[in-house]
């Protein structure tokens, strides 16, 4: 018997370019050509050096920054604002709580916004917390956690909507390489018991390779897709296994290759 399977694709990036400050003296191109899909329900990681315009596109994906050329479609319509089905998690999490706020009151906040009645917001509240394994800080404020935990709170804060799609900006980037996996295998979970669309930039290969089903390798700036790299380890990965398999090396040492082509 053969079935058949549609993919629904999420987020398409058409040729999209970006330049800062365009027509000016300043005029600064990030982003030359970079076109991608993700299919619903996908991992996808984008790496790429420092400076290579990975803050850029997301900021152009969420529809916070503006194209200078080209397109994103989200959920087939043409980006124009931040759609209210998209989650954001930026890597400096000391920056996205509000420390004045409860942890409960700073993942309530996009429910507010949204118009959702108080009782309500409170059960999605301790449902994202939960999710997280943070269902005790709810009343706590977020300096009195350590850095992974505020960053786990900033990720219940982006899933308390439910949203279609998750995008996140070297969210585990400053916390220390324990917290780092235990964040990457919450993240592996909370997308396996949601079954989110995810889209993460990392400076770093090997966490690439753990999360993703395909990886956006881009050039350095202004930026181009070098190449789009599958990831076929399955669905169930695990730190010590997954990393040290023939099949995690392999894919390693073609990425190595495509980041450093000279052999450095
Ligand atoms: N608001 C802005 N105005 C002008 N230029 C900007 C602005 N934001 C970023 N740039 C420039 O765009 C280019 C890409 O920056 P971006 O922050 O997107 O890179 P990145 O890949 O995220 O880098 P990193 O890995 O260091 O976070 C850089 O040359 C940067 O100086
Ligand atoms: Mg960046």
């Amino acid at each position: 018997m053969t079935t058949l399977t549609t993919t629904e694709t999420v987020l398409s990036v058409d040729h999209l370019r970006k330049i800062y400050n365009e027509g000016t003296e300043q005029a600064n191109m990030a982003i030359d050509d970079v076109s991608f899909e993700v299919n619903k329900g996908e991992f996808v990681c984008i790496v790429g050096p420092s400076g290579a315009g990975k803050t850029t596109l997301l900021r152009c994906i969420s529809g916070l920054a503006a194209p200078s050329a080209g397109t994103v479609t989200f959920e087939g319509q043409r980006l124009t604002n931040v759609p209210d089905q998209l989650g954001l998690v930026f890597q400096d999490y000391s920056r996205s709580l509000y420390p004045w706020y409860t942890n409960g009151r700073n993942v309530a906040l996009p429910l507010a916004a949204r118009g959702m009645p108080k009782a309500e917001r409170a059960v999605r509240v301790s449902e994202a917390l939960a999710s997280v394994g943070l269902g005790h800080v709810e009343k706590k404020y977020p300096w009195e956690l350590s850095g992974g935990m505020q960053q786990r709170v900033a990720i219940a804060r982006a899933l308390s909507y439910r949203p279609e799609l998750l995008l996140m900006d070297e969210p585990f980037a400053s916390v220390d390489a324990q917290t780092r996996f235990d964040l990457e295998d919450l993240i592996l979970k909370v997308r396996r018991e949601l079954g989110i669309t995810l889209v993460l930039v990392t400076h770093d290969i090997d966490e690439a390779i753990y999360l993703s089903d395909r990886i956006v390798v881009l050039s350095k700036n202004p930026s181009v897709v070098k190449e789009v790299v599958d990831v076929p380890l399955g669905e169930h990965r695990s730190q010590v296994e997954t990393r040290s398999s023939d099949q995690f090396l392999a894919l390693r040492s073609h990425l190595l290759s495509l980041v450093m082509p000279h052999g450095a």
